[in-house]
């Protein structure tokens, strides 16, 4: 297919790139079974090396991109971060460090600081040790994670808490957000887990009851009435399933929209899941940032709403979520242009009714999960 030229979507004018979410590596010390990355990670072989990484900063930088997160894998891994940092400082970025905590020091913390890093998200399994290693495939690191988030907090950042909530987690929110509480975060992040990447494959494991979800909401309400009564400041965000909706997101505020994804190997991406979409995204080491966004055939393919089918083309909704998730759709019905079958108005909203059923079976048989690993790494597709 070939690309457009213009950059005049059939909405108006296709606008800036305000965040850049920089993949810097797939690779990672945890195995986590809900891990967002591809399932054929491994394939990807040729990182960007530093040069083409600040490149590609720059050029992000010069289109009006603001907000920069470093994310993988573990970005950690990456012994040039402090200086990709020091670089998205310069450019003048505001720059968040998406990390596990795994490769975290007091004197990396520092050199970090130093470079100018704005924002640090640690992410934690579970506030039992024995279920963070089922989950994380790693005994060590529920240690190392309390004692990072507290070494964040002592190096005068915010302790900000990442909690992916699952079937095998979730009857323990009260113990989790308590923990928390003990460590002196000042916002906690309990995100449902959403159904990408590794978290398909593991979907029967991971998706919760429905009174699972409405116990740890009304957890989380309850804890912020305690947290209220004492003045506490530590925010509590709770972020639903996908799957417990009857209307879809506005994903990533719209496909190409405002939002960009560079994956370890340069390939430019919507939203951290669409490498797997039946289609091929352009690399930085194959074109220039500005022509990608602007001109190519990936990025303007759902952009606007041409493209839409029924019911989404004649439905009053559609500029309000723009048809939902792409990624979703298709890994539910092999078409990436289909209704986002969150919605209850898609002829496929049936597949997502049939996944709450599943997930109603008796809780204490949680399911098996497989955990993030290169030898099952493939090309996975539902369709
Ligand atoms: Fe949104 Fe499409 Fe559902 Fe309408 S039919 S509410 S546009 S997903
Ligand atoms: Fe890719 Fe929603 S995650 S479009």
């Amino acid at each position: 297919m070939t690309d457009r030229t213009d950059t005049v979507t059939t909405n108006g004018q296709t606008g800036a790139p305000l965040w850049l979410l920089a993949e810097l590596t797939y690779r990672c010390p945890l195995q986590c079974s809900y891990c967002s990355n591809p399932l054929d990670f491994a394939a990807v072989k040729e990182e960007l090396d530093t040069a083409e990484w600040i490149d590609t900063l720059t050029q992000a930088r010069a289109m009006g991109a603001v907000q920069l997160g470093f994310s993988g894998g573990e970005p950690l891994v990456r012994r040039d971060l402090e200086t990709l940092v020091a670089e998205a400082r310069r450019l003048g970025f505001y720059s968040n460090l998406i990390t596990s905590g795994l490769g975290l020091d007091e004197s990396r913390i520092e050199a970090l600081r130093e470079a100018g890093l704005d924002h640090i998200q640690i992410s934690l399994q579970a506030s039992d040790p024995d279920v963070a290693a089922a989950v994380a495939g790693s005994r060590k690191a529920y240690g190392k994670k309390l004692a990072m988030a507290r070494a964040v907090k002592a190096a005068g950042y915010p302790m900000v808490l990442n909690v992916v909530l699952h079937r095998h987690n979730i009857d323990q929110l009260d113990q989790i957000i308590a923990l928390c509480d003990e460590l002196g975060a000042d916002a906690v992040e309990l995100a449902n887990c959403q159904m990408y990447g590794w978290a398909q494959l593991n979907r029967e494991g991971l998706l919760p009851s429905r009174e699972q979800l409405e116990v740890a909401e009304a957890t989380t309400a309850r804890w912020r009435e305690r947290l209220a009564e004492r003045d506490r400041d530590m925010r509590l965000l709770f972020v639903v399933p996908d799957y417990y909706n009857d209307r879809p997101k506005a994903c990533m505020g719209g496909w190409g929209s405002i939002f960009m994804t560079v994956a370890p190997d340069g390939a430019v991406l919507p939203c951290h899941s669409a490498r797997m979409l039946p289609m091929r995204f352009p690399t930085v080491r194959e074109r220039p940032l500005r022509e990608i966004w602007y001109q190519s055939e990936a990025f303007n393919r759902y952009r606007g709403d041409a493209w839409m089918l029924e019911p989404c083309r004649s439905c009053d909704e559609r500029h309000r979520d723009v048809g939902g998730c792409r990624c979703q759709a298709y890994l539910l019905t092999g078409d990436p242009a289909a209704t986002d079958p969150v919605c209850d108005l898609s002829p496929d909203h049936h597949l997502v009714e049939a996944a709450r059923r599943e997930a109603e079976r008796d809780t204490r048989s949680a399911g098996e999960l497989t955990p993030r690993n290169a030898h099952e790494s493939r090309v996975f597709c539902r369709s």
